[in-house]
């Protein structure tokens, strides 16, 4: 089963440059995503020095592996909130979303961004009896959050439907083209980007930050993570579910699928989304679903499966092009943190954006950039990440978390396997066990074997083989490392340890 996301398929092929030297900045952001490059534009337009480190591609992390939609609403959705925030709250979220929107077509238009964004209805369907009442409520939440939301015939939704709704005026985007672009015409001196350039360190010096990376330090005022969940241990990290989601796109017939972004309830609580995508005259139906904790899931490959499934039962494809993986943090009150770490009021972050992160990581460059410039952003606030009532309410979410993970490890421990691994196929991994020690081991296309710890470098827990994306998953706070132990996103600083290993089998 190959991996790869639709949006890197169409990527521009521009290389920015690996960081060869060291550098003195205003600030240093961690992460060339949505998140770190919209805070940059904005930083260095305010005239801040700003230096972008990015470990792999510009847009190539989870905006890379987004939907590419772009809406007020949530992902919950919007009727969620209600439990937790009275509806002045709810409004200003459904506003805050709508200006990050506008901030996003705003820079598609001045610098002319070549990234297929289009103006969409959004639309949010019930499959069956049991959710009607959830649109309902749905349509009621966003009329009274001030969004013009309508009750529509079922009809016009590509799946059979019970009840239907709908928004105008939202938006699609090819997200890794939008941050690629974005970062190729906005880059000067004051706004330097580099690729290929892993962060393993962010110490605190004095009133400056020290970023280590292979060929040299940076230092800067101020230091934003925007790589989704900062790095390093933060006290935030107990308050965020890590969670895994698929995308499929088949290729398809031009007008299989309608225009739009449709979100549609199945069977209880399965929640699918569907949209299509264009480009260079081949047409593409996306379908993207199946959420689950990260490293905790038995076959994520079924996972993908179940979504080619429901691709070909409701519509005429012809190919399954491409598949990928995406994921979000889902936070323990609902809404993103944004802002400072506890501990510093130098370290900025932002994370929670659960699969809303493309609004969000533009309104985090926003609010992120005021911040570090003190200027008054009417948001703030709202999403600020030292906020304490969601300490409150998250402190059941964060035992939970912290119980299912243990749970988890006890379980594994129980599961490893002794170290016959005779069995083990070309492409496969399990986690083994010698001497005690837990072992992530992953035998390549050509026999040999790569034996690293399965105890995470962050907190140590113990990884899970995810066999879709050939990656070994933490099911504590979400890191991912590749086969050969190099972090892939996530918390974790470092690689898995490399264990000295000789192979009989
Ligand atoms: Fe925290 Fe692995 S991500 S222990």
């Amino acid at each position: 089963m190959k991996m790869q996301s639709i949006w890197s398929h169409f990527a521009d092929s521009h290389e920015f440059p690996q960081l060869k030297e060291g550098i003195l900045t205003d600030v240093a952001i961690i992460g060339g995503g949505i998140t770190g490059i919209s805070a940059g534009c904005l930083l260095a337009q305010q005239g801040r020095k700003v230096v972008v480190l990015e470990s792999r591609k510009v847009g190539g992390g989870t905006s890379g592996h987004s939907t590419g939609n772009l809406y007020f609403t949530i992902d919950k959705p919007l009727s969620s909130l209600k439990s937790k925030y009275d509806n002045e709250t709810v409004k200003k979220v459904a506003q805050s979303r709508s200006e990050a929107l506008k901030q996003v077509a705003m820079w598609v238009s001045e610098y002319n961004l070549d990234c297929d964004f289009k103006r969409v209805p959004w639309h949010l369907y019930s499959n069956d009896e049991k959710n009607k009442s959830r649109i309902d409520d749905e349509y009621k939440t966003g009329r009274k959050a001030g969004l013009p939301m309508k009750i529509i015939r079922e009809s016009e939704m590509p799946v059979p439907a019970v009840r239907a709704l709908k928004l105008d005026e939202q938006g699609q985007i090819n997200p890794m083209r939008y941050v690629q672009e974005l970062a190729k015409k906005l880059q000067s001196e004051n706004f330097q980007i580099y690729e290929q350039t892993h962060v393993s360190s962010v110490k605190e010096q004095g009133n400056h930050y020290k970023l280590m990376t292979p060929d040299g330090i940076v230092t800067a005022a101020n230091v934003i993570h925007a790589t989704h969940t900062p790095k390093g241990v933060k006290a935030v990290q107990t308050l965020l579910g890590p969670y895994r989601e698929y995308g499929i796109a088949c290729r398809m017939e031009e007008g299989v699928h309608p225009d739009g972004i449709f979100w549609g309830y199945f069977d209880g609580n399965k929640k699918i989304s569907t949209r299509n995508y264009s480009r260079n005259g081949e047409h593409f139906l996306i379908v993207v679903g199946e959420p689950h904790k990260v490293g905790h899931a038995k076959d994520n490959k079924q996972h993908i499966e179940k979504l080619e499934s429901f691709a070909r039962e409701y519509f005429d494809v012809q190919d399954v092009a491409f598949r990928w993986g995406g994921q979000h943090y889902r936070p323990a009150d609902l809404l993103p943190y944004i802002g400072t770490t506890f501990r510093s009021s130098g370290e900025f972050f932002a994370t929670g954006y659960s699969t809303d992160g493309l609004i969000y990581g533009t309104l985090a460059g926003v609010i992120l950039s005021d911040l570090i410039t003190a200027k008054e952003n009417q948001w703030a606030d709202l999403y600020r990440s030292t906020r304490k009532q969601p300490l409150k309410s998250a402190s059941k979410f964060a035992k939970e978390n912290i119980d299912v993970a243990k749970q988890y490890i006890k379980d594994l421990t129980g599961k490893a396997e002794d170290l016959d691994l005779s069995h083990l196929k070309p492409g496969e991994g399990k986690i083994a066990e010698q001497d005690g020690h837990k072992l992530a081991v992953y035998r390549h296309e050509d026999g040999k074997l790569d034996v690293r710890s399965a105890v995470c470098t962050h907190l140590k827990c113990i990884v899970q083989w995810n066999n879709a994306e050939k990656s070994w998953d933490c099911p504590c706070h979400g890191s991912r490392f590749e086969t050969d132990g190099s972090v892939l996103e996530g918390p974790a600083f470092d690689p898995l340890r490399r264990v000295k290993f000789s192979d009989d089998s």
